[in-house]
């Protein structure tokens, strides 16, 4: 086992965890961010994204010991003062999904994407999205849902 100490969610955490135990499952496992969710097993569909030191990574792809250190926030800790994040919002106006398992990937990608580029055209905003698959095929209102964020202050925060 290794000691790790990081901080998510604005929490800061300290487990002893297995060299080979991936951070989605250290989130979901032994912290209970279910928020977090699994959906392959080959590192395609990005259903596990959650930023690491600011930036998004997928999950499933980082091993627990990696984020020793760092600052990690999943769609659990994105939003402020019991208020949603813009993009949440944004996902709410628009109907961004339908049966929501991609969903909290699809916002950590976007929220991403607009910090990067707060002002992305379509193009961008689906290159952007692009490691990220919606089963329910719901792609045309998640753009717009980062259309509307990027219009409503999405990429502020
Ligand atoms: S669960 Fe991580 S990419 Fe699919
Ligand atoms: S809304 Fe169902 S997978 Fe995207």
């Amino acid at each position: 086992m290794t000691r790790i100490s990081l901080k998510v969610d604005g929490q800061n955490v300290s487990d002893d965890v297995e060299p080979r135990t991936l951070l989605v499952h250290y989130l979901r496992e032994q912290l209970g961010k279910t928020g977090t969710v699994i959906g392959c097993d080959t590192s395609n569909c990005g259903a596990c994204t959650v930023h690491l030191d600011g930036r998004s990574v997928k999950s499933c792809n980082v091993l627990a010991v990696q984020a020793d250190g760092s600052e990690v926030t999943t769609i659990e800790g994105l939003s402020a003062n019991g208020r949603l994040h813009p993009v949440q919002e944004a996902f709410r106006e628009c109907h961004g999904l339908q049966c929501g398992y991609c969903t909290p990937g699809m916002i950590m990608q976007s929220v991403d994407l607009l910090q990067e580029n707060p002002h992305p055209t379509e193009e961008e905003i689906r290159l952007g999205l692009e490691g990220n698959l919606c089963r329910c095929t719901g792609y045309h209102n998640i753009v717009k849902a980062v259309q509307y964020a990027a219009d409503n202050g999405g990429g502020d925060k």
